[in-house]
């Protein structure tokens, strides 16, 4: 009998399996109490459950193993096996296509949006990651964006001159710069302390963000402006993935579609739980503007749409402005 039969039958006569337990790695960069962090966590329990403990699923949250750019390179090379970056994340890595998603205003809720996320646009933007050795598996929701500095943001002339935080999105380098501010791209983990020594005045996140990064405690001002959507698509090692058993694969795939279920579902009542958290701290002033200060503000942002227009694909925003009925030109 060779050695690994004589070990196989040893195993299972104490009722082990030969196959080693498959595990991954799930990395992100934010709090376990956040929508992404809650459902990389049922993930996980799903994962464990349907694949009856073939699969564990370790969730490393709040860039505990890798920051925002060093987590992409970590999934392409192996080092993890499954991230959630935000959308806004995926044009250092050559799919710009994605910076659509962070367009000022073009989603005017989250029906709108899931034309998108759930439909052949969604589909065909995922797709363009396989090249890149990345499989998409879904989209996951958080929310539409507040601003927030330590000075009221009620009109674009409150933006000029300050420093914002941005994630790595040129959309979004755009988006300050329409109104005059002055766009700073930095990870993710680095922003409570950016907005604290005042290395940034300012920044843009959902809810849920905004309260436990705790950046509450270092910006005095956040007006609900709901300008932009930040969400996530849910991806794996493409080779890592291919590498399963066909049957572990439908297992980790139903999994992850209950996930993403359960995701879209909590993803509105933490930003507005979270939002609940910043009034009852008492640190920051929250202001709602008005229809017409929203329309302002929209309006000095709508040219991003034309300059970015060659960056995310004429094709890619002609079929979200058809699919939404979004059209800047009316502005
Ligand atoms: C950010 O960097 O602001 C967000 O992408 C963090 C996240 O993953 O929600």
């Amino acid at each position: 009998m060779k050695l690994k039969a004589i070990l196989a039958a040893a195993l299972l006569a104490v009722g082990l399996s030969v196959n080693a337990q498959t595990i991954i790695k799930f990395s992100h960069v934010v709090a376990a109490d956040t929508p992404k962090g809650k459902a990389s966590e049922f993930f996980a329990k799903k994962a464990a459950e349907l694949t009856k403990g073939k699969v564990k699923v370790e969730v490393y949250a709040n860039s505990a193993l890798y920051k925002d750019k060093e987590e992409m390179e970590a999934l392409q090379m192996g080092s993890v096996q499954m991230l959630a970056p935000s959308l806004a994340k995926f044009g250092p890595l050559g799919v710009k296509e994605f910076e659509a998603f962070d367009l000022p205003f073009i989603f005017d809720d989250t029906a709108d949006l899931h034309k998108i996320t759930q439909g052949p646009v969604g589909a065909a933007l995922m797709a363009k990651l396989e090249p890149r050795g990345i499989k998409g598996l879904a989209y996951w929701d958080n929310g539409f964006k507040s601003f927030s500095a330590n000075v009221p943001l009620k009109s674009p002339a409150d933006f000029k001159g300050k420093k914002f935080r941005i994630q790595s999105s040129k959309v979004l380098e755009e988006q300050i710069r329409s109104v005059g501010g002055i766009p700073q791209v930095l990870a993710f983990s680095e922003v409570y302390q950016a907005l604290q020594t005042g290395v940034v005045d300012g920044t843009e996140n959902p809810n849920s963000n905004f309260f436990t990064q705790k950046m509450h405690e270092v910006q005095k001002h956040m007006t609900i402006t709901n300008h932009g959507y930040l969400g996530y698509a849910v991806i794996v090692n493409k080779k890592f993935w291919d590498s399963l058993p066909a049957d572990v694969r439908g297992q980790l795939e139903e999994a992850m579609k209950e996930s993403t279920v359960y995701a879209n579902k909590i993803a509105q009542e933490e930003n507005d739980k979270a939002l609940e958290g910043v009034k009852a701290s008492g640190k920051t002033t929250i202001y709602t503007p008005t229809k017409d200060e929203r329309l302002t503000l929209k309006k000095a942002m709508a040219p991003v749409h034309t300059k970015m227009a060659d960056r995310v694909g004429k094709e890619t925003l002609q079929q979200i402005y058809t699919a939404t009925g979004f059209d800047p030109s009316k502005l």
